[in-house]
């Protein structure tokens, strides 16, 4: 049954096809929906998802079936939450995407201040050397702590690295294979922290300790937690997609440090790279497939590439492009930039379908940005329909990785932490995954809490437990009163 939301856009979008010109409205409706239709996927799809990512998840977890997993379920050696008495100074840095961010953090209680400043990572290095990249690293640290009077100082740092790593320890994350446009020479295989201590040494002016590596999705967990203590699942949908959750000790297959209390560690699932093996092949389409092919990771993180925002906006465009193609879209004509690709980017997807009337304002002023120059009202709408298609599939996959996560964690109750331009600023996202988790994981109550900063917040709170552990020379410390236990 449609929701009453989907209903009225069903209502919308055949009128809008309807009044389409050149073919009579019946074939309009039917060329429209052919186009779009193997993007609309059933709840059988969405189950059959959830069956073969627990699979996925069991295989990654596994001693003997970890190394040929396609789903990495790295462990991550943060071992419980925080609960809010974890105090002192930390930089934190945060390497995800196009961006790389330093902050200055201060911890008290619940009280968390942070300054930060965005240094652009260049599309040369972002495919040049690994040295070239920590260089730059190192170069934006100077800078942040020149304006900061830093320079004298020594912080503990946390760095945010959110790439798939093996990790050996909080502070040795080995990069696997990297992710999101990303492909710098000469670090896949090594660890990130020794490549970042040298890049540090060679500069000679700045001193800085990294303490502990984590993923963006723990940052999220992590952040959450700081005031949610039922916070046990990080979810990014960004650039990437990615969640991690709290995995039992018992259901670790690798875990190789102590088993103390509490008998949990934090698992980074990587569930981009679901689908990797084929398992996703039943329902990807034409347009997942020339993303697939036209991305510098052929063949790897399909789920990503299905869902993330790196890629939503060049699926919907391929169909957009298919739709003009055929008459049904611009009279045929277009742009040159829409059929370039790449140049549809995600956040016109939100844009669109945050357009609430008739006016189309948002739609309107994206087609001007494409140099769209002839467009009707009915353009509008199937473009918007189209968006809803993408975002919706989306969503829904997403959803299905969470609920996957929800049944299979069986908590009564859980909080799960999101962060990721994707869901901050599309206009149903959150709406769209309340829906479908609920129907996915009926017999579990849970929230989709916005995480606020995590990548830098929950970078800092790891940071701060290492440093004590540092302090107090202990191997491995538990503190069962005061919050994150981490394990050296
Ligand atoms: C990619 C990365 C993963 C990260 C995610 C979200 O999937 O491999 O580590 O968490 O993007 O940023």
């Amino acid at each position: 049954m449609p929701n009453e939301r989907n209903k009225s856009h069903h209502v919308q979008r055949n009128h809008a096809i309807q009044r389409s010109a050149s073919y009579d409205a019946e074939t309009r409706i039917k060329m429209v929906e052919a186009i779009v239709r193997p993007l609309i996927l059933k709840d059988e799809d969405y189950q059959t998802v959830m069956e073969k990512m627990l699979d996925n998840f069991n295989q990654g977890l596994g001693k003997d079936t970890h190394n040929n997993a396609k789903v990495k379920m790295f462990q991550t050696y943060v071992r419980s939450v925080p609960d809010g008495t974890e105090e002192g100074e930390f930089l934190a840095l945060d390497l995800g995407g196009t961006n790389f961010r330093v902050l200055l953090i201060s911890l008290k209680g619940q009280e968390v201040n942070m300054e930060s400043k965005i240094y652009l990572i260049p599309q040369q290095i972002m495919l040049g050397t690994g040295t070239q990249l920590f260089d730059h690293i190192a170069d934006c640290i100077f800078k942040f702590m020149k304006e900061h009077q830093l320079l004298d100082k020594v912080l503990p740092l946390g760095f945010t690295f959110s790439f798939p790593c093996r990790q050996v320890g909080l502070a040795h994350a080995i990069l696997t294979t990297w992710t999101k446009g990303f492909k710098c020479e000469g670090v896949e295989g090594n660890d990130i922290v020794q490549l970042l201590h040298e890049a540090i040494k060679r500069r000679g002016d700045i001193e800085v300790e990294c303490l502990a590596v984590i993923n963006d999705t723990v940052g999220a967990l992590m952040s959450c937690a700081h005031s949610e203590r039922s916070c046990a699942i990080g979810l990014i949908l960004g650039t990437g997609t990615n969640a991690c959750y709290i995995e039992k000790l018992e259901n670790c297959g690798l875990w190789d440090a102590d088993y103390d209390d509490p008998k949990e560690v934090i698992i980074n699932t990587e569930w981009g790279a679901f689908g990797d093996d084929g398992a996703l092949d039943f329902l990807m389409t034409d347009y997942d497939r020339l993303v697939d092919k036209h991305s510098i990771n052929t063949g790897k993180q399909i789920y990503e590439k299905m869902i993330s925002g790196m890629y939503m906006g060049e699926i919907a465009r391929l169909v957009m492009e298919r739709l003009r193609k055929n008459g049904l879209l611009f009279r045929g004509r277009g742009s040159q930039e829409l059929s370039t690709r790449g140049r549809f980017y995600t956040k016109y997807v939100s844009e669109i379908e945050s357009d609430v009337d008739d006016g189309f304002k948002n739609t309107k002023q994206v087609f001007d940005e494409l140099n769209i120059e002839e467009f009707t009202e009915d353009d509008c709408r199937i473009a918007q329909y189209v968006c809803q298609a993408v975002s919706t599939r989306a969503a829904y996959l997403a959803s299905a990785g969470i609920a996957c996560l929800l049944n299979k964690m069986g908590r009564p109750e859980v909080v799960v932490g999101v962060d990721g331009s994707l869901y901050r600023f599309h206009p149903h996202f959150h709406d769209l995954m309340m829906e479908k988790v609920q129907k996915l994981a009926p017999d579990i109550r849970f929230k989709l809490m916005l995480s606020h900063d995590g990548s830098g917040k929950g970078a800092a709170l790891v940071a701060a437990v290492a440093n004590r552990l540092r302090d107090e020379k202990a191997k491995r410390i538990t503190d069962g009163m005061t919050g994150v236990t981490v394990q050296d």
